[in-house]
């Protein structure tokens, strides 16, 4: 929405689609989104330039490994920066700028194939509730579009509205209380060093990686190497001791509530089955 308000000719261009699919029903139904092609480009837009989890959320190696000649030990913790991967050049024309049209007719989607698009990680750790989000982020973001009119309040500028990516939660900034901003720090320090990073945050080996085909190296080809979750003080407090699903450690009990939670939960076919009762309720 603060993208659409600071290019007001995008958002009349999603409104007018929105209005043209939907006519005067008067409410937006799930069946009316997949009909909505700039509405779809404009989300994958703005996973694009506004991922939730900048740095996705730590993984740990498994065991001793190696990408691209450099030895990686057990117990590294692994980092993956979506955020500079989509403002690649190599990958995206004019990174910076907010243009769902770049997506029209494109078959890159944010599902964990296309390793220079991934607001929602990829491989085992990816997250199970991706379906679940965008079906109510989707619904929710039309049927604002659709019912009102947006613009800044009277003395506001477009140039005063902040943008910046903050770090996703739980974070780097939140195990270490490091700078709040590690995702552009990082990408800057790439462009000297190189898309690979090695890292000592005070006892912790740390790697950053920061290209797509390095993504895919980590959440792909080896991704049962680094598919853990370390046991770091913080993570342990926010998360019931390491027993939630995103931060227990690989195992058997990972991979129990890991299929309850994208299969039995989240899985595509469950969310969709949400929306029948929930009109039913409605009428
Ligand atoms: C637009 C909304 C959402 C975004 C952008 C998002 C993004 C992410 C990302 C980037 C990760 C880390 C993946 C990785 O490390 O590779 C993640 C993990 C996770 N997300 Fe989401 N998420 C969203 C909505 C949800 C919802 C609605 C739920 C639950 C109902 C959920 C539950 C989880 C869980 C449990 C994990 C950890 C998975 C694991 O470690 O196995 N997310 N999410």
């Amino acid at each position: 929405m603060t993208e659409l308000v600071k290019n007001p000719l995008i958002m009349r261009k999603v409104q007018e689609e929105i209005r043209n699919v939907v006519g005067y029903k008067g409410e937006i139904v799930s069946q009316d989104l997949p009909k909505l092609e700039y509405f779809k480009a404009l989300i994958k837009e703005t996973f694009r330039l506004h991922p939730a989890n900048p740095l996705l959320v730590v993984r740990e190696t498994l065991q001793k490994t190696n990408i691209q000649g450099y030895d990686i030990p057990q117990k590294t913790l692994m980092f993956v920066n979506v955020w500079a991967i989509a403002r690649d050049p190599e990958y995206w024309k004019d990174p910076e700028i907010f243009m769902p049209e770049r997506f029209l007719g494109s078959s890159i989607k944010f599902k964990g194939q296309d390793f220079e698009l991934l607001p929602f990680g990829a491989g085992k750790k990816m997250c199970p509730g991706m379906h679940l989000g965008v079906a109510n982020y989707e619904l929710a973001l039309a049927s604002l579009l659709y019912s009102f009119d947006w613009e800044l309040p009277v003395g506001m500028k477009r140039e005063d509205m902040d943008t910046d990516t903050l770090p996703g939660s739980p974070s780097l900034e939140t195990y270490t209380n490091s700078r709040p901003q590690n995702h552009v720090y990082f990408a800057n320090l790439a462009k000297t060093y190189g898309p690979i990073l090695r890292l000592q945050f005070g006892s912790l080996p740390i790697v950053v990686v920061q290209s797509a085909k390095l993504a895919k190296e980590v959440l792909q080809t080896q991704d049962l190497n680094f598919c853990s979750r370390p046991p770091l003080v913080g993570i342990q407090k926010l998360s019931y001791n390491g027993l939630d699903i995103a931060f227990a450690p690989n195992g058997d009990y990972y991979i129990k509530i890991e299929k309850i939670g994208v299969i039995h939960l989240h899985s595509s076919k469950r969310v969709e089955s949400i929306y029948t009762p929930r009109s039913f309720k409605e009428d």
